[in-house]
């Protein structure tokens, strides 16, 4: 997830460019850069890798006096590592068009070995520098003779130029661009990826979202997907990608700016909470079809002949992301592969046991998390191969794993992890249906079948968080507790054991998750009467044994929410219900974790606790 803002009109451009940039860096903040024109159609190009603050340095020893449109971008890497080359907005050979793009070009790839074939000169690993070629290919194959065109003759070729471009890309994008040749028009489209326009009074603003340009102007306008604006300083016209004019509404919005880098959530943790149905739709886009081929060959260069020739898997992580360590071991055994799955620093020891051709997956949002770079420093000792799922681009998990797979998930701020943690899943569910699918665990329906199952989860998340003002009720009841306990079985005994750590580290409570199995060799004769206890029970093969569970708990005074499904509700006997829809099995992990998380947050928020930077937590522990 990137910001993107852009402005025209008469007042100073940069800063307005660069301190909406600052407004913007929640959503990315590992490298940023303006690219403003002035009247003179000279074009002005200035990025950083590195946070906002270091571009306005920048720009403030080298002030654009006169600039009259430009756009801007900070960015959370996707493709390409953080760095000034890699930094947006990216430009054409020419240097004379510029874009700035949140999202993904998923067909990347292919369009930048076309443009290259055919002389274009490349300057970063991004995908979205490939649009700033198309489009300069475009305004040649409109033999645009721009010395001899007035400014506003060549307005409609830069539109038509912008609309073909469009035409090819696939993927998620919200971009604008400007062309130094045309700098009273500035283009802007959305798909898949928001993008928002500022109407000012001869001025007008575009961004990812209101907090950007909200001290400016309230009065907005958003662009659905397909939808493109063409903005100048006296208004904005609209158009459906196909070039065909569309009537659009404004509304005057009533956040602060404060509130509207939280999206209007009252934490970001919230905020991310509801941001999961993305995390997972991006993480997935473009890396599920064909299951078992060489999809990921060209992103991270493990092919189907590398997945079929690994013996074993050996699952590594700290904390959330352990949780996700243990679903996937649940996963690929599910595929009939052997796999362990380790907290980090508990590894080391075992490191030098590994069985030969063993693959080890670590998993870390940063990637800077010092015990899961430890331990993988130690299997590459080992001689294992490393493969790393992350969500930061260039961090130095990346660098020292053998094969790496992005979440694409954006910035997580909240300390607790939740967007994460199902980029996380999505990632693991990912690679299980490649390994299946090469080592002929899915027959080609069961793997169609699979992918068809997979990406219905982000509509069934969005779904599940519809549950939200039931689960708060529930939450606020139990708010004065200060002992709760959280049991489930097989792939969702890890979702127990993630609830639990949610409520633990943002509410300061003591939680445990447990197998439910287990509570009869011990941990049942702690439950008192009225301890919360949270039982994750939705159909599968475990639900009439989880019954009991539950069943036992109850006749020890234990206060019962079960998190079920319509069929499920039938069989658990609790006192509550926080019913999600129903799922294949294999999947309910991806939901069952969701009303976990909202149950944690709104007992933390009844206990005013402060939700996004809890007490003694750290985003990345970088210390063993
Ligand atoms: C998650 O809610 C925690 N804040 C923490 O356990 C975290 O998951 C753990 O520190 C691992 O971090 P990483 O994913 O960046 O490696």
């Amino acid at each position: 997830m990137c910001g993107i803002t852009g402005y025209i009109g008469e007042n100073k451009t940069t800063d307005i460019l660069i301190d909406g940039l600052k407004r913007l860096e929640y959503r990315g903040y590992d490298s940023c850069g303006i690219a403003v024109v002035d009247g003179k159609n000279k074009l002005y190009l200035r990025r950083v890798s590195g946070r906002v603050d270091a571009l306005d340095k920048l720009v403030a020893g080298d002030p654009v006096k006169g600039a009259q449109s430009g756009v801007g971008h900070t960015r959370w890497a996707t493709h390409g590592a953080p760095s000034e080359d890699n930094a947006h907005p990216h430009t054409d050979c020419a240097g004379e068009v510029v874009v700035v793009h949140n999202g993904i070009i998923e067909n990347y790839l292919d369009l930048k070995e076309k443009l290259q074939a055919g002389g274009h000169k490349f300057k970063s690993e991004t995908d979205t520098e490939v649009i700033a070629h198309l489009m300069e290919d475009k305004l040649k194959a409109l033999h645009v003779q721009a010395a001899a065109m007035r400014a506003e003759m060549l307005e409609p070729v830069f539109f038509e130029a912008f609309r073909r471009t469009l035409a090819d890309l696939k993927g998620s994008f919200a971009i604008s661009m400007v062309w130094a040749r045309c700098p009273g028009l500035l283009l802007a489209a959305r798909m898949h990826s928001p993008l928002v326009i500022g109407l000012g009074k001869g001025e007008n603003f575009i961004a990812s979202d209101v907090s950007a340009f909200l001290k400016h102007t309230k009065k907005v306008v958003f662009l659905n997907d397909g939808e493109l604006a063409a903005v100048r300083m006296d208004g904005v016209d609209y158009y459906t990608f196909a070039g065909k004019k569309t009537a659009k509404d404004s509304v005057t919005i009533q956040w602060d700016s404060t509130m509207a880098e939280k999206g209007g959530y009252k934490h970001f943790m919230l905020k991310e909470i509801h941001e999961q149905a993305e995390a997972v739709e991006n993480t997935l886009r473009g890396r599920l079809l064909p299951l078992g081929g060489e999809i990921l060959k060209a992103e991270m260069g493990l092919s189907a002949e590398a997945m079929k020739g690994f013996s074993s898997l050996q699952f590594i992580a700290c904390g959330t992301a352990y949780h996700a360590c243990l679903v996937g071991r649940g996963l690929f055994e599910n595929f009939g592969l052997v796999a362990s799955a380790d907290v980090a620093s508990e590894f080391t020891d075992r490191a030098k046991l590994m069985a030969r051709g063993t693959l080890v997956v670590a998993i870390s949002q940063s990637g800077e998390t010092a015990d899961t770079l430890f331990a993988v420093r130690e299997a590459k000792a080992g001689g294992a191969k490393v493969l790393c799922i992350t969500n930061t681009v260039g961090s130095t998990l990346t660098r020292e794993a053998d094969y790496v797979l992005y979440t694409h998930c954006g910035p997580e701020i909240g300390v607790a992890s939740t967007k994460a943690f199902l980029g996380q899943l999505a990632a693991i569910y990912l690679l299980a249906g490649h390994f299946a699918a090469a080592r002929g665990r899915l027959s080609g329906a069961e793997a169609r079948r699979y992918a068809e199952d997979l990406l219905k989860i982000p509509r069934l998340i969005e779904e599940t968080l519809e549950k939200e003002p039931e689960i708060a009720k529930i939450a606020e009841a139990f708010s004065a507790s200060e002992h709760f306990l959280f049991i489930s079985r097989h792939l969702n005994y890890p979702i127990a054991l993630e609830g639990a750590l949610k409520i633990k580290e943002i509410s300061y409570v003591h939680a445990e998750g447990y197998p439910a199995g287990e509570m009869k060799h011990g941990p049942i004769a702690i439950i008192y009467k009225g301890m919360p206890l949270l039982a994750v029970a939705p159909s599968g093969r475990t639900l009439d044994l989880m019954a009991g569970n539950v069943e036992e708990a109850k006749a020890r005074g234990a206060d019962v929410v079960a998190i079920v499904d319509a069929a499920s509700r039938k069989t658990v006997k609790a006192s509550r219900y926080i019913t999600l829809p129903e799922a294949p099995e294999l999947f309910t992990p991806m939901l069952t974790v969701l009303p976990l998380q909202l149950f944690a947050y709104y007992v933390a928020l009844a206990k005013k606790c402060d939700i996004d930077k809890p007490r003694n937590l750290a985003k990345s522990v970088t210390v063993r």
